[in-house]
């Protein structure tokens, strides 16, 4: 095995850290944000860290870097408390990464990237049009992680929006496969999930079965 030490790693130059430790955690959900602000001006970024917290209630977590670095969606979450998750795809892969670039106050990135806002009754945020899974989120409770400035944010799910029916299985499975449903990396790449296998609930005293 290679060996990384703790003060080799805090001897790196910070681009360097940044990567390796972003990778280091392993693949991730990738999701474009929707927001609006107080004048109801849409905002979208893309997020990575975003976490499912518990099904009853059915919530959801992400986590948002300093304000400094990333102010407007976590800014409008708390004047508007609602906001939806948008699942990427393939297609729109680009797009979606483009709403990282630190675009001014006001400014649309779907204007900016092409990508279609939809409104739904009962959510005044943004859902992307073209995302085959969206949702709606209502914020309940932002968690400040004082040790480096960022935020846990959660939100209990709302409504939930997929472009087809049967990639869901008979026991709620959702097999995002089906739906295109990008993964990512560290700060910046992108990836197509294949399946391998799906396992019968754990049991000590049996092997694992496939289901
Ligand atoms: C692949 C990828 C994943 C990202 N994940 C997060 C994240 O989980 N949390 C975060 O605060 N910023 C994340 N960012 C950075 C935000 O997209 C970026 O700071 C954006 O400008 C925030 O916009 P806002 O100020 O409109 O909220 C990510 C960027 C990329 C490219």
């Amino acid at each position: 095995m290679h060996h990384f030490s703790h003060s080799t790693i805090n001897a790196w130059d910070s681009r360097y850290r940044g990567n390796f430790i972003n990778s280091l955690s392993g693949f991730k959900s990738v999701s474009l944000i929707g927001t609006v602000n107080a004048a109801r001006q849409p905002n979208l970024a893309v997020f990575s860290n975003i976490v499912h917290i518990g099904a009853n209630p059915a919530l959801v977590g992400f986590i948002n870097r300093p304000l400094a670095a990333a102010p407007h969606t976590l800014t409008n979450i708390q004047a508007t408390g609602c906001y939806t998750i948008n699942h990427i795809t393939p297609a729109m892969v680009a797009q979606a990464h483009q709403t990282s670039a630190k675009y001014d106050e006001g400014v649309s990135e779907f204007a900016q990237t092409g990508l279609t806002e939809t409104y739904r009754d009962g959510c005044a945020a943004p859902f992307v049009a073209q995302s085959t899974v969206q949702y709606s989120m209502k914020l309940v409770e932002v968690v400040p992680i004082t040790h480096n400035n960022t935020f846990f944010v959660i939100g209990a799910v709302q409504d939930v929006y997929l472009s087809h029916l049967d990639c869901v299985s008979d026991d709620g499975f959702i097999e995002l496969t089906q739906l295109g449903s990008l993964a990512s990396l560290g700060l910046d790449g992108y990836y197509s999930a294949n399946p391998l296998a799906r396992y019968a609930y754990a049991k000590p005293d049996a092997p694992a079965k496939t289901l």
